[in-house]
């Protein structure tokens, strides 16, 4: 097995201000599998077929993704309703300072967007959205949203931002890659509804495009999971290209679906592991969010996941770059959030959104009722912070894409 120092390479768009190894410590255990799920894939896979780039002038994906034919039940976000009192006092209703007031689009009323019930029945948002008519097709994205701690709000960030990305305009998609289903649950998805899954996509029984299914949210559908993807090792991990299954899907659906509902967006929960599932998801996008819980032990683990990162951007996907790093579940009230804050942003720089995601009760909530937290209740700190986090992330795409151009 090769050591994960044999992979370290040309830093990504979002040059690193310091090394995976000037991070503290991280557990080492994870290292010896992913990397020699890597190093295996690597030998074993075909050259990677011309992934879909970041580049501004770029054409969108072959024939684009798209949603299934069938019309989704569509939630008007912003008139949803009212939502049980919180249940508990223990929330920060307050962003927790200025710095994570980056500039994000305000919900406004549907009326304003100059779109009515009547033009567009249940596509109503809660701010402006149809851009899509006076501007050109962007391409595909795909984002893997991966930490192999547990709990620190990976799900939580796939559901809700993209909730807000969808609000916003795009067209979302989901991939639920974790044998936990939680954000299928937490996208109000029953399990008797999930006939097929990401676990039939992975082993080959069925494509992508079955499995999609429409969300309460317009413009966002999701690819469900079950706990048969716990298994997958077994299945796949004799295959020859069984780091790239989840690629190979996306692939097919840019090929199967037409460009006039073509994602903006695909979103992938990962694991909380650094196995084949994440490694898929890995090896399938075009760069990681990883969200980061403002709790004592923040950065354990951080280092692994990068160096994780880097071994596949060697051998599996040369376009894989950091997004961008959230911290999630931050308390006002606690100086450890604030020393976490201040130490992870020291260590990772521009890295970290300036978004910060409170801890609050409603988020939490929500998933509990099958609804983002947007939809649940718009106005709590939550859904705020989510939107902006969204804001932020197209921001971030539109640097990016100027950065790889010029
Ligand atoms: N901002 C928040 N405020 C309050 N609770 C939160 C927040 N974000 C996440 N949580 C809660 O924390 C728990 C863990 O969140 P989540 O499931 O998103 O983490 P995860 O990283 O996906 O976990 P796993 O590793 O098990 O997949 C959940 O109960 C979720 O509701
Ligand atoms: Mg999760």
């Amino acid at each position: 097995m090769s050591d994960p120092s044999d992979f370290l390479e040309d830093p990504d768009p979002f040059e690193p201000e310091t090394s995976p190894e000037e991070l503290p410590p991280a557990k080492m255990e994870p290292k010896s599998f992913a990397a020699s799920l890597i190093a295996e894939a690597a030998v074993r896979a075909e050259p990677r077929p011309a992934a879909p780039q970041p580049v501004a002038d770029e054409p969108p994906p072959a024939a684009g993704l798209g949603v299934p034919a069938a019309p989704p039940v569509v939630t008007d976000i912003s008139t949803a309703e009212a939502s049980p009192a919180p249940t508990e006092a223990a929330e920060a209703p307050e962003q927790p300072d200025a710095r994570d007031a980056a500039a994000a689009p305000e919900p406004a009323d549907a009326s304003q967007s100059g779109e009515t019930a009547a033009d567009a029945p249940g596509e109503v948002v809660p701010f402006p959205a149809e851009r899509a008519a006076s501007e050109s097709p962007r391409a595909l994205r795909i984002l893997a949203i991966a930490n192999q701690k547990g709990g620190v709000g990976k799900t939580t960030t796939a559901i809700n931002l993209g909730t807000a990305l969808a609000a916003a305009g795009e067209r979302v998609l989901v991939i639920d890659l974790d044998p936990q289903g939680n954000a299928s649950t937490g996208l109000g998805i029953d399990r008797k509804n999930r006939a097929l899954t990401t676990y039939d996509v992975l082993i080959g029984q069925a494509s992508l495009r079955d499995t999609i299914l429409p969300t309460a949210v317009a413009r966002l559908s999701i690819a469900p999971s079950t706990i048969d993807l716990a298994g997958i090792e077994l299945e796949i991990g004799p295959m020859r290209d069984r780091a790239f299954r989840l690629r190979d899907a996306l692939t097919a659906l840019a090929a199967e679906l037409g460009a006039d509902d073509a994602f903006t967006y695909v979103l992938v929960d990962c694991p909380p592991a650094l196995n084949l599932l994440t490694v898929n998801a890995m090896a399938a996008a075009h760069a990681i969010i990883v969200p980061l819980q403002c709790e004592f032990f923040a950065l354990e683990g951080l280092s692994q996941l990068l160096k994780t990162v880097d071994q596949v951007k060697t051998a599996l996907n040369p376009a894989l770059a950091i997004h961008g790093i959230v911290l999630t579940m931050y308390d006002k009230r606690n100086n450890l959030s604030d020393q976490v804050v201040d130490d992870v942003r020291q260590f990772m720089g521009s890295r970290v959104y300036n978004t910060v995601i409170p801890r609050n009760v409603r988020v939490s909530e929500a998933p509990s009722y099958g609804k983002p937290v947007l939809v649940y209740d718009l106005k709590c700190a939550g859904s705020e912070a989510y939107l902006r986090l969204a804001a932020e992330v197209i921001q971030r795409e539109k640097d990016m894409t100027e950065r790889l151009a010029g």
